[in-house]
């Protein structure tokens, strides 16, 4: 199969492949996805198929707005409306009780399902022409470092799917938040952009990420954001230089925020705060790994704001 890479001019195809039970990437302002109708079990298949995604790993549904709620949950709590209300559209994902038209291969057998109100344009055009909830997982190779452009998903997807619109590159650059809104206590089963903090005025979570097997979200005992090179992380700009002194020979680079690579005298940096490196993160683990064996990443400071991106380097030195 061809893969095409298109733009805005091609989201009509897009939403008429998604009608014919295709699947179709599109950019997030998190990361980009894998689409297919959430009421389609032969394209939801293809999903799976794609990314070669374990089947007990269930999917996100996106919507284009508040009003689509009702088509794939039910039981909706006030809650949800002003969560969504204030965040979207944006990078929260809230676990509500699944109505019945949702096939299970979208909730993995669950009789709970994740939705969200994306906020790239281009998402909320292609959902709103194919008139389908859209379910779709990040359009990478299940296990692999997530797509932040058009370029990663066609080094992944090539040749298995027939289109990726680009949108450019992903503003947020690491998934959204998971927020569980159907247990007695809500609690975030993947932390994001969006924080406990942010949460505060509507909700008090609890952060329940852990890992393996007992974890309520089955996406998270599976290694994600794996890249190809070995990961150590470095607690200091000295201990990155001691680390890297010692890797050198096989091939090593420091990669942290601007001011640790700055002290470390070598190494790319991700920006100057955490919304920088978010974006940066997994373009720049995509390149690195190619060129190096060892990936020497700084360990951020344990803050709030720092928590996505901690789950995720953390998931990447497995
Ligand atoms: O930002 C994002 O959320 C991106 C973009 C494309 O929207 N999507 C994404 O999807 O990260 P994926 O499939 O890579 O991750 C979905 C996560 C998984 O950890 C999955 O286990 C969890 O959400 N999840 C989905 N449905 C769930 C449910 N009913 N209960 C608990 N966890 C669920
Ligand atoms: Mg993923």
């Amino acid at each position: 199969m061809k893969t095409k890479i298109g733009g805005y001019q091609d989201i009509p195809l897009a939403a008429s492949l998604i009608k014919k039970g295709e699947i179709v990437a599109f950019p997030t302002e998190t990361v980009y996805g894998l689409g297919a109708s959430a009421y389609c079990d032969t394209a939801i298949s293809k999903i799976f198929t794609a990314k070669g995604r374990p089947q007990d790993n269930p999917l996100i549904v996106h919507l284009a707005d508040i009003f689509a709620l009702t088509q794939v949950a039910r039981d909706i709590p006030q809650l949800a409306y002003d969560l969504l209300d204030n965040f979207s559209p944006g990078p929260l994902t809230l676990i509500l009780h699944k109505n019945a038209t949702v096939s299970p291969l979208v909730t993995a057998g669950l009789d709970t399902v994740a939705v969200r109100i994306p906020s790239h344009n281009m998402a909320l055009e292609l959902i709103r022409q194919s008139g389908l909830p859209l379910c779709a997982p990040s359009a990478n190779t299940s296990s692999r470092v997530s797509p932040t452009t058009a370029a990663h998903v066609y080094e992944d997807m090539q040749g298995k799917i027939s289109l990726i619109l680009d949108g450019g590159s992903c503003e947020v650059g690491v998934e959204s938040t998971v927020l569980d809104l159907t247990s007695p206590k809500a609690a975030i089963l993947r932390p994001g952009k969006i924080t406990p903090s942010m949460l505060l005025p509507f909700l008090k979570v609890s952060v329940d990420t852990p890992q393996g097997e007992s974890a309520k979200s089955p996406g998270t005992k599976y290694r994600h954001y794996a890249p190809l090179a070995k990961v150590a992380l470095a607690n200091s700009p000295k201990e990155a230089q001691e680390l890297y002194n010692d890797f050198y020979e096989g091939k090593a680079i420091i990669i942290g925020s601007k001011d640790f690579v700055e002290k470390c005298g070598n190494g790319i940096s991700l920006g100057k705060d955490s919304p920088e490196i978010a974006s940066n993160l997994y373009a720049t683990l995509r390149v690195a790994e190619k060129e190096y064996d060892y990936l020497i990443i700084e360990k951020l400071a344990d803050c709030e704001e720092n928590a996505a991106l901690i789950n995720r380097i953390m998931h990447a030195a497995g």
